[in-house]
């Protein structure tokens, strides 16, 4: 968890008699820290109203696919977005078995289908409901397909008898979101933008200087850092690549944009990691129409593109920066120089030419900072990618902790 954004909890409450706990667990939420957004399946507004949900959460409860007001100020796909993790707490088997369907046909149920972050439930209901082979084959599809199951727990029940099936308590529940969250999602509360592909820089309409890249490897680290938590923004060059789920893509063509791009992203982010291939020279002008081929030679006239990830980090309240270098030769003597000269939190460096890392799947890495070194082996991008992002938050963290010291340091 960072110390700049609370974790945001969507909580889903549906219509069981433990929803009478749940306000109570919108209370441990909050006490811990996080954010929490209620959204109430028409179920639950039989056990607690939308009032009491909207006291202790501070936040207007959402009910409704069909609420156009609602809808206007946050929509359901942004509401999805805006989710570090779903929890259902109560869970009932009828919501179970809608979840294991994959239906969509009320708000809460369209936000789990539309979520990329992690769904928790935590079942409640009879001991019998529980046991019956349709829920258990319910539950077991959705553990299947990666959704936590919290619970649940034994003991008596409301309808009088005993046995498996009751809603674990609030602090436990409110314990095990959180305390996952931030273990296995290094980066979440993180605003992180990533740069991605070549840049196109315009010679006339229909000419261009570029780089090579396919984008592989910036959209392998976007896709990592959601995996970790982060919202993502990702500013990408011209490449036929899809959009990670839940990562945010602006499209630029030159280095000009991209530049223009990243700085209105910027606001409020923890990291920077600069994947992109970026020119770093432009034509002084663009010819308005096509040039024709009037002599043997002819002469372009470059001037220096903007140095994006210099001037990232040059910013007086910047983020944690990372970049790349793609070298040919004197692998980690030159990262380790552009390292220093463009004051880096980290570089990560590869070897490229002859086939090397253009347009594979498959890259390794050298990780270089203050101090530090790290070779990752050649494997997939996007293993890479998450073992890129694993190492950033480890050291993002101490850098954070350090400053902290340091602000302790000087109020003494
Ligand atoms: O200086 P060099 O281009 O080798 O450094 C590579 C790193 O700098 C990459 O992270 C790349 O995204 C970034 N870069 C930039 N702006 C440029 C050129 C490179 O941000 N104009």
């Amino acid at each position: 968890m960072t110390d700049k954004r609370c974790m945001r909890i969507l909580l889903g409450v549906t219509g069981g008699i433990a929803a009478y706990k749940s306000p109570d667990l919108v209370r441990r939420l909050r006490e811990r820290g996080a954010e929490v957004q209620v959204v109430m399946t028409e179920g639950a507004r039989q056990f607690v109203t939308p009032l009491t949900f909207q006291a202790v959460s501070g936040r207007e409860v959402r009910d409704s696919l069909w609420d156009a007001g609602a809808e206007a100020a946050m929509g359901h796909i942004e509401l999805a977005r805006w989710a570090d993790v779903v929890l259902v707490a109560p869970a009932t088997a009828e919501f179970i078995a809608k979840l294991a369907q994959g239906r969509a046909d009320d708000l809460l149920a369209t936000l789990c289908v539309a979520t990329a972050s992690p769904v928790s439930i935590a079942p409640a209901m009879n001991q019998q409901m529980w046991a019956n082979p349709a829920t258990q084959s319910n539950v077991a599809t959705l553990r299947g397909r990666g959704i936590t199951v919290l619970g649940p727990g034994s003991g008596d029940q409301a309808c009088g008898e005993t046995g498996e099936g009751r809603m674990l308590e609030p602090a436990e529940l409110a314990a095990s979101v959180l305390d996952s969250l931030s273990g296995s999602r290094p980066l979440a509360g993180c605003r992180v933008v990533v740069t991605a592909g070549p840049t196109r820089e315009r010679i006339d309409p229909v000419r261009f200087i570029s780089n090579r890249s396919s984008g592989k490897m910036g959209y392998a680290v976007a896709q990592a850092a959601r995996e970790a938590g982060a919202e993502v923004v990702l500013v990408s060059g011209p490449v036929s690549l899809p959009t990670p789920a839940g990562v945010t893509r602006i499209d630029v063509e030159s280095a000009r944009q991209m530049h223009d791009a990243v700085h209105a992203a910027l606001a409020g982010a923890d990291i920077y990691i600069g994947a992109a291939a970026i020119a770093d020279y432009e034509p002084a002008s663009v010819a308005e129409d096509k040039i024709k081929k009037y002599s043997d030679t002819m002469t372009l006239e470059l001037i220096r593109a903007p140095d994006i990830l210099a001037s990232v980090a040059a910013l007086p309240a910047r983020p944690f920066v990372v970049g790349f270098a793609a070298e040919t030769r004197d692998v980690e003597q030159n990262a380790r120089s552009k390292l220093e000269n463009k004051r880096l939190d980290m570089i990560a460096a590869n070897r490229v030419g002859d086939g090397i890392a253009f347009d594979q799947d498959e890259n390794s890495l050298l990780l270089l900072w203050s101090g530090g070194r790290e070779e990752l082996a050649t494997c997939g991008k996007l293993e890479l990618a998450r073992k890129l992002v694993g190492r950033i938050a480890e050291l993002r963290a101490g850098t954070t902790r350090a400053k902290a010291d340091n602000v302790v340091r000087v109020r003494r």
